[in-house]
């Protein structure tokens, strides 16, 4: 059958900086999924979109095409309402794991279709692979029995939604194309709605570790995205949320896992838990369900939440209560004069993880579970020479010096300055409905 495009037109009209069509888009996209246009031609159109952008209309028909080159789920046959949460992703982004099970335990189901890590930012299926016996596939009619009788699961995402993304988005992450907008939005988006869930939280990031640098970029991809959710029938909001330093004191699989289950037990670092306060009570508030937010820290206090977790990591064979793993090797990294330490860059820090073995490089490269950085210091402490500002772990103590190499430079201990300089803020720094 002749083909409707092509795809040398559709990559002339973008270049050129015209309005794609419905029929391109339709078409572009369903014939790139189908091996009809090659990836140097979508790289091209990549790259054109990420120069000459995409209007609002454009951006909704590429989502809708992207969803529909795959199939669709539905929740609409469990006893409960369902609700997500989406984060654009940073270091030590361990919020996923205590915030499904807190939300679960309050009635609502919480389907986290997630991802693996790609470069400096983590993935949640890696995170919770260090977890002895927990598995991250489950076949649909599975996921939705724990859903039904557990509230939460986390799980990876199947191959059948939206495939055109998965696609795409393997080219982009070779093609330098992957910050632009308009296709994060749509990729994002699209597997969102595909999805088949009632409400969405998103948690987009903002700062060094993050894909948007600035709160102003970061704003107009949190808009994209509410506007694309709204038009689909799916209840959205968004929060601004600072990723210019890592969020908690650990980076690394098994690491960020024994941090959540601190946050679960009532403790952990403030910033993890106010995200992850502020996170559920968006999630609850979409659900229709009214809770304070003391009613949230009543459920992390008095293990509600952890009851959750450990009832949801079984229900994937996981065994919640045996020890995580840990590295072989350690490395102090310490302060080298007295000041006060005024900046811990979050792109540095996760950088260092990545190269300590905690991420990957490609998509099919192992990582290891005990890999990773423990922060010691959080900023606006003041420290004397000598005093450990981060732990180093590795299985494989040659990655040290590279890792050490991106730590250079990422953080900055000021002798003049005065104690609470360079402290976090709110963590949450705008909301979007
Ligand atoms: N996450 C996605 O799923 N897609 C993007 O384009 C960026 C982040």
């Amino acid at each position: 059958m002749a083909e409707k495009f092509d795809a040398v037109d559709v990559i002339r009209t973008k270049r050129d900086s015209q309005r794609l069509s419905d029929a391109q888009i339709d078409w572009v996209v369903d014939a790139y999924t189908r091996g009809v246009v090659a990836d140097e031609q979508m790289a091209a159109l990549a790259m054109a979109i990420f120069l000459n952008g995409m209007d609002r209309e454009e951006i909704a028909r590429w989502t809708a095409a992207m969803i529909e080159s795959g199939e669709r789920m539905s929740f609409a046959r469990l006893s409960r309402v369902t609700t997500d949460k989406h984060s654009t992703g940073g270091v030590g982004d361990k919020i996923t794991l205590p915030l499904a099970p807190l939300v679960a335990s309050f009635g609502v189901a919480v389907p986290q279709l997630s991802g693996r890590g790609l470069g400096h930012t983590g993935g949640t299926l890696d995170k919770l692979e260090a977890i002895p016996g927990w598995q991250a596939s489950l076949e649909n009619a599975r996921m939705m029995e724990i859903l039904d009788e557990v509230g939460a699961v986390i799980c990876a995402a199947g191959s059948g939604l939206a495939p055109a993304d998965k696609k795409l988005y393997a080219l982009r992450d070779i093609t330098s194309t992957v910050d632009c907008i308009p296709l994060i939005a749509s990729s994002i988006m699209s597997k969102k709605i595909a999805e088949g869930t009632g409400a969405l939280v998103l948690d987009v990031k903002v700062g060094s570790g993050a894909f948007m640098k600035t709160q102003d970029d970061a704003r107009e991809l949190a808009r994209t995205m509410v506007d694309l959710g709204t038009d689909a029938g799916v209840r959205t909001v968004a929060l601004l949320t600072d990723m210019s330093r890592p969020l908690g004191r650990t980076v690394g699989n098994a690491l960020e896992v024994r941090e959540s289950v601190e946050v679960l037990a009532g403790g952990g670092p403030a910033d993890v838990v106010d995200l992850t306060v502020a996170l559920a009570s968006e999630m609850l508030r979409l659900a229709d369900v009214e809770v304070t937010e003391d009613d949230l820290r009543g459920a992390l206090a008095d293990g509600r939440a952890m009851d959750t977790w450990k009832a949801m990591i079984r229900a994937q064979g996981g065994d919640p209560d045996a020890p995580l793993p840990t590295a072989a090797h350690t490395h102090d990294v310490v302060a080298e004069h007295d000041g006060v330490l005024t900046e811990l860059d979050a792109l540095a820090v996760g950088v260092a993880s990545w190269r300590l073995g905690a991420g990957r490089a490609r998509k099919e490269d192992p990582v290891q579970t005990g890999a990773g950085i423990e922060i010691h210091v959080e900023p606006g402490r003041r420290v004397t020479a000598g005093t450990p500002l981060m732990t180093l772990h590795t299985d494989i103590p040659e990655l040290f010096e590279r890792s050490l190499e991106s730590l250079d430079g990422g953080y900055t201990i000021d002798p003049d300055a005065a104690e609470g300089t360079g402290a976090r803020g709110d963590v949450v720094l705008e909301r979007l409905g």
